[in-house]
């Protein structure tokens, strides 16, 4: 059983206290000797220090990419920016640039930044970043014709006022007529359900730009006092002493909560779907994908 700190501080959030594991068994010995910390050397991480291996998960994954294209085409056009919050290392933002948008990138984590920054360099697109938070961007110098705030991105407002606050104050920096997208995956039940995973789910992965061979794993757990899960994954490649573990902490809103949040912050919903293939959405979708117009009623 690893032992495991209190509390850690996530730099571009708050203070999130650490779920323990308690007393049961994490499936540690069960793991390949790769993954298993007795046999190699650990270097723990938050999810967003380490924005190389986010992409080694995620940016060979473009399933809203074609959403996020056809809001930015129908609500901003070519002329209109697009201001995109938790942009991280760019997996929507270089396409979106690279098709002649104007993209305004909002990253709080110094490690997506410094990934969207290669990007951006290699691909010699002329994106603003800003270190900020969906509550306190300032954007660009007029006011926006689309924010979004892709891929389980609203998960990280954790608790009510955060959300209410983050919603309000992106309506604040759209344009009059200006809409806000947004997706995120419905809350994980099994692991709220079950209160923790053990390690599993090993897979043997290819890294898609260095092509050496890695594996992985994760658990999960859920704390139902805040709402949280926290999910760990591992990473070992083959030629390394060195396995790397990161931790993510989302907040488990589901899609009523959070259709109710963007209303009740100021817009009206144009536009609901259940998944990446733009199928109707209901109760049982698997994801939330939703455009909302600021009203211009209140
Ligand atoms: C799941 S990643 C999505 C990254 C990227 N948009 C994508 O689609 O791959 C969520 C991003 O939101 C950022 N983030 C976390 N908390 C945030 C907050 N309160 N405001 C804005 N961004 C936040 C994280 O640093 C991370 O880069």
């Amino acid at each position: 059983m690893r032992g495991w700190p209190t509390a850690v501080r996530l730099r571009y959030t708050r203070w999130v206290e650490l779920m323990t594991w308690g007393d049961g068994d994490d499936g540690e010995a069960l793991l390949p000797e790769a993954l298993q910390t007795s046999r190699r050397r650990q270097r723990l991480a938050g999810i967003y220090d380490a924005g190389d291996w986010y992409d080694v998960d995620y940016a060979g994954y473009l399933g809203e990419l074609h959403f996020y294209r056809r809001v930015c085409d129908i609500v901003a056009g070519t002329e209109g920016t697009i201001v995109e919050i938790g942009a991280g290392t760019g997996r929507l933002t270089v396409p979106l640039a690279k098709g002649g948008r104007r993209v305004y990138a909002v990253e709080p984590a110094a490690g997506m930044r410094q990934q969207l920054n290669r990007k951006l360099a290699l691909h010699r697109l002329d994106v603003v970043i800003e270190d900020a938070l969906a509550h306190t961007f300032v954007g660009p110098s007029s006011p926006a014709s689309l924010v979004m705030f892709p891929f389980n991105g609203i998960l990280h407002l954790h608790g009510r006022p955060m959300l209410d606050a983050s919603l309000v104050h992106i309506r604040e920096r759209l344009a009059p007529d200006g809409c806000v997208a947004i997706d995120l995956t419905g809350p994980y039940w099994e692991t709220m359900r079950r209160g923790r995973i053990p390690w599993g789910r090993v897979d043997e992965r290819v890294h898609p730009v260095t092509g050496k061979i890695y594996q992985t794993c994760d658990r999960s757990a859920y704390d139902a006092a805040s709402r949280t899960v926290r999910i760990d994954i591992r990473y070992a490649p083959a030629d390394s002493e060195e396995l790397v573990q990161t931790a993510l902490f989302q907040h488990m809103w589901t899609t009523t909560e959070v259709l109710a949040a963007v209303e009740g912050a100021g817009f009206v919903l144009e536009d609901t779907f259940g998944d990446v293939d733009l199928s109707p959405f209901h109760e049982g979708s698997p994801r939330l994908l939703l455009v909302a117009r600021v009203n211009r009623s209140r």
